[in-house]
């Protein structure tokens, strides 16, 4: 059932507001003001490394999750998409964590990977969206997201619900760690919560993105470029368009594109600059700049200090609400979402079957 929306593409991403309270549930006690795992007992203080295997969008999810093990619980992560690891002779050290992240449970890659890293002594935590799957049912350590059945083939809500589980778990492994002071984990605690209300926030947006799609659908190529978090970002977003758009987009670190991708930006390549307030923003804006001076075509996604900043010269911009760093991934998710679900609309493609692709990969 699609309720009021056309496609369930667009369902559910109107759900992400309530699906991602719902999976925080379990990993916040609010009233206490805490981080905890569904399995409390279980003993993260040991964890000497991560390697974090999935595919798609949820290796982007990922992606995202490194900057945050990194940055709080300061442990290694080494990340990799399934169909590589499996193939590589990958190094995994005793007293590793293994994380698999998937929405199916089900995709082989991933699969392979997980079975792969056991026999290894990993031990396996499973951030999954169907609890009944072959994931959830191999994994030491279940970490479910309450996204709901996910219909549409192009993955919104279950890569909003797990950056939500994995900034709780990078929180959870910080505080085992020693890394938290209790105002630390207060904070961390506060700013989670915030994350459905700015969620709701940013769907608001969606009739100006909806107004300027048509300036992308008609584009052969479409670059994103982000920094840090937005990285990942870039290249989900880039993965959205592709898949529901068909068109050509490829996703940057905003850093890399005068090492080459620079070269394709002539003003029928619109640009799509991720970039919120915060301690990255001038130098994305300069690399931002650098596409400018060639003609190229931009639109920002930004706060609105990001926009009053540096929104003068761009094709469009896009306002988000403003969002602490730890939740603007899940909240940033939303307008490259909407901007590609927009997008094929406008082009009348098959928005949740989209051609050659199945909701779950179960072959190599
Ligand atoms: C993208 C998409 C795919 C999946 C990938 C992994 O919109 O849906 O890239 O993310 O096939 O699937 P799961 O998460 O089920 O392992």
């Amino acid at each position: 059932d699609k309720g009021n929306h056309r496609h369930f593409m667009a369902k559910e991403i109107y759900e992400q507001p309530i699906v991602v309270a719902q999976t925080l549930r379990g990993y916040l006690q609010r009233l206490e003001e805490k981080v905890a795992l569904p399995i409390p007992e279980f003993d993260l203080s040991t964890i000497k490394r991560v390697t974090i295997v999935a595919c798609g969008t949820s290796f982007y999810a990922g992606m995202v999750a490194k900057y945050w093990f990194e940055q709080f619980a300061r442990v290694a992560v080494d990340i990799d998409v399934a169909s590589e690891f499996r193939y590589r002779a990958p190094v995994m050290e005793e007293g590793g964590l293994m994380i698999v992240i998937s929405q199916s449970g089900e995709t082989a890659d991933t699969l392979a990977a997980l079975r792969h890293a056991k026999a290894e002594g990993q031990t396996i935590a499973a951030v999954v969206n169907v609890p009944t799957s072959t994931m959830a049912r191999e994994a030491d350590l279940l970490l479910p997201t309450h996204a709901g059945p996910e219909i549409g083939v192009a993955s919104t809500k279950a890569f909003t619900c797990q950056l939500a589980v994995l900034a709780a778990l990078a929180a959870n492994l910080a505080k085992a760690k020693g890394r938290l002071t209790s105002e630390e984990e207060r904070e961390i605690v506060v700013h989670l919560a915030e994350a459905p209300a700015a969620l709701n926030d940013a769907l608001s947006r969606d009739e100006a993105i909806e107004a300027m799609a048509g300036a992308v659908a008609g584009a052969r190529d479409v670059l994103y470029l982000g920094r840090g978090t937005d990285y990942p970002l870039a290249l989900e977003g880039a993965l959205k368009l592709k898949e529901i758009s068909y068109i050509h987009a490829e996703g940057y670190a905003a850093g890399e594109m005068k090492h080459g991708p620079i070269a394709l930006i002539d003003e029928n390549v619109p640009v799509i600059v991720i970039a919120p307030s915060g301690p990255l923003f001038e130098k994305t804006v300069s690399n931002m700049q650098e596409v400018q001076a060639r003609g190229g075509k931009v639109v920002l996604i930004s706060d609105r200090k990001g926009i009053a900043a540096a929104g003068e010269n761009c094709l469009a911009t896009i306002e988000m609400p403003t969002a602490h760093p730890l939740i603007a991934p899940i909240v940033y998710a939303v307008p490259v979402q909407l901007l590609a679900y927009h997008v094929a609309v406008a082009k009348g493609t098959d928005v949740d079957q989209p051609r050659n692709l199945a909701k779950s990969v179960t072959v190599e």
